[in-house]
């Protein structure tokens, strides 16, 4: 029997074909539109994309690998957090849903802890602009009629889910980022819902992430040349859901994950929030258990927008910086493109470069942003370790992790090994696809979660550790500097 992993991702859809042994048999995947930024700091997408590109995901693996699609009989679904579907009774989507990365809902924030003081302590999370609720507030507040309307609020997959199999269904590690869940008992609050006026009839079914949340329609299993009777689990965020495909579930299990966001991920076996580090403290895709996460906003995407404004893109980029690599320069970059969540919590805060001359050419400036997103992970170690979470050897995923320069770099500046999965595909698909298995199966999570073997291990480099640690008191002392010169 065969299992398939549906990745929502911003930017595409992914499809993973896997064996009952975890093997991938094929994939497939569709670009997404880019999400919307109708205003600065703003971010949308209209869900009907995401729709499409998972249908045209599947079809082309239909396409490709139709005798091991027949043979499919559990789904799994991974997805970008924290957006807001709004649907209306008749499950219409009332406006673009706002993503993750939109940071519109900052007064919302402030406005929702002064009307609720127990909020992080229920959540075990701040307010941020990037979670569900407070983007709630936001419609409530500036689109009344929209609000009117609303009948309930999904996440992006949890819409597709819909879409999938008729149910309104969300599994725990996705509805933790809504900022509605009571994340130490795995429940909706109601009195964090109420706090934007809202009730569990809005609210799916919650469900773990290895449990069933419902049967793939028959005119889609048809569609896709499936039997009948294919489940779909609850699934997992896609941070969860990456930790499910490298086997990071043990407590102190963890990855750094360069993608378009960067997230410093460590599993754990109780719930423990900082709240003062603005840590994310969710559960995980698996019965009683939670992990933590440090969230930097723009990852690759700091290097993506050098590349974009050089008229090149960020492997040149890294490639370059590697190539004239010489430590720690004059140049150092505040990676806060969008804003950033752990540990500034501050929506409002942007980029910047420092120490610019005339010798700061494109490979300084690439070295700088890879440093600067170094130290971005570095503030996020110091928040988890401040819940009282000890890392050891970390695993990288994600695009920015094929440059061996920027792991080194991290590696450094955590004082931690990195180590690189063979080759192979460990993202939220894999993960979304072991627990369709689980669901499907029953089977044993620590079974199915194992860890990819190790193609190589980036350590620290002694030789640069302490002049990283100055270029780190340096960028430590910016933000503050600089947030006060913004005023
Ligand atoms: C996590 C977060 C991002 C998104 C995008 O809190 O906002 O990692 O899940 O993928």
């Amino acid at each position: 029997m065969n299992y398939l992993g549906i990745d929502i991702g911003t930017s595409a859809v992914k499809a993973l074909l896997i064996d009952d042994s975890g093997r991938p048999l094929g994939e497939a995947s569709a670009r997404t539109v880019e999400p919307n930024r109708p205003q600065p700091g703003w971010s949308e997408q209209n869900p009907a994309d995401w729709w499409t590109a998972t249908l045209a995901a599947v079809d082309a693996l239909a396409a490709a690998k139709a005798p091991e699609l027949a043979h499919v009989r559990g789904i799994g679904l991974s997805g970008h957090m924290h957006g807001a579907t709004l649907l209306d009774a008749q499950d219409r989507v009332l406006r673009p849903a706002i993503l993750w990365n939109d940071g519109r809902a900052s007064a919302e924030c402030a406005e929702m802890e002064a009307a609720l003081p127990e909020l992080r302590q229920i959540a075990g999370n701040i307010a941020m602009p990037g979670f569900t609720a407070p983007k709630l507030a936001w419609v409530r507040k500036h689109e009344p009629d929209v609000f009117a309307k609303l009948a309930r609020v999904l996440l992006p997959k949890a819409y597709v889910r819909l879409l999938l199999t008729g149910e309104y269904a969300e599994d725990m590690s996705d509805a933790a980022g809504t900022l509605w869940l009571d994340v130490g008992r795995r429940d909706w609050s109601d009195a964090l819902l109420a706090v934007t006026g809202l009730s569990r009839a809005h609210m799916p079914r919650l469900v773990e992430g290895t449990a069933v949340s419902g049967e793939l329609k028959p005119e889609l299993a048809r569609r896709w040349g499936m039997d009948a009777n294919v489940v779909v689990a609850g699934g997992a965020g896609d941070n969860a859901a990456a930790a499910c495909g490298i086997g990071a579930i043990r407590p102190g299990d963890g990855f750094v994950s360069l993608g378009t966001s960067g997230v410093l991920f460590v599993a754990n076996d109780r719930f423990r929030p900082n709240t003062r580090g603005a840590v994310h403290a969710f559960c995980h895709a698996i019965p009683e258990t939670w992990h933590q996460m440090g969230v930097i906003l723009s990852a690759t995407d700091s290097l993506n927008w050098l590349g974009r404004i050089a008229g090149t893109d960020a492997a040149r980029l890294a490639a370059a910086a590697a190539a004239d690599f010489r430590g720690p320069g004059a140049e150092i970059f505040l990676p806060y493109l969008s804003g950033e969540r752990t540990p500034h919590n501050d929506a409002r805060a942007r980029g910047s470069f420092v120490g610019l001359s005339p010798s700061s050419d494109l490979p300084r400036l690439a070295q700088a942003v890879m440093e600067g997103v170094a130290f971005a992970f570095r503030d996020c170690q110091r928040a988890l370790d401040d819940a009282g979470t000890r890392m050891g050897r970390l695993f990288a995923v994600g695009g920015g992790s094929k440059s061996d320069l920027w792991l080194r770099l991290i590696a450094t500046m955590l004082d931690v090994e990195i180590a690189v999965p063979e080759d192979g595909d460990f993202g939220g698909a894999l993960g979304a696809a072991r627990l369709g298995l689980c669901a499907a199966e029953n089977a044993d999570p620590a079974a199915v979660m194992t860890m990819p073997g190790v193609s190589r291990v980036v350590a620290p480099d002694a030789a640069l550790r302490s002049a990283y640690v100055d270029q780190y008191a340096r960028y430590r002392a910016l933000y503050p500097a600089i947030e006060e010169a913004r005023q």
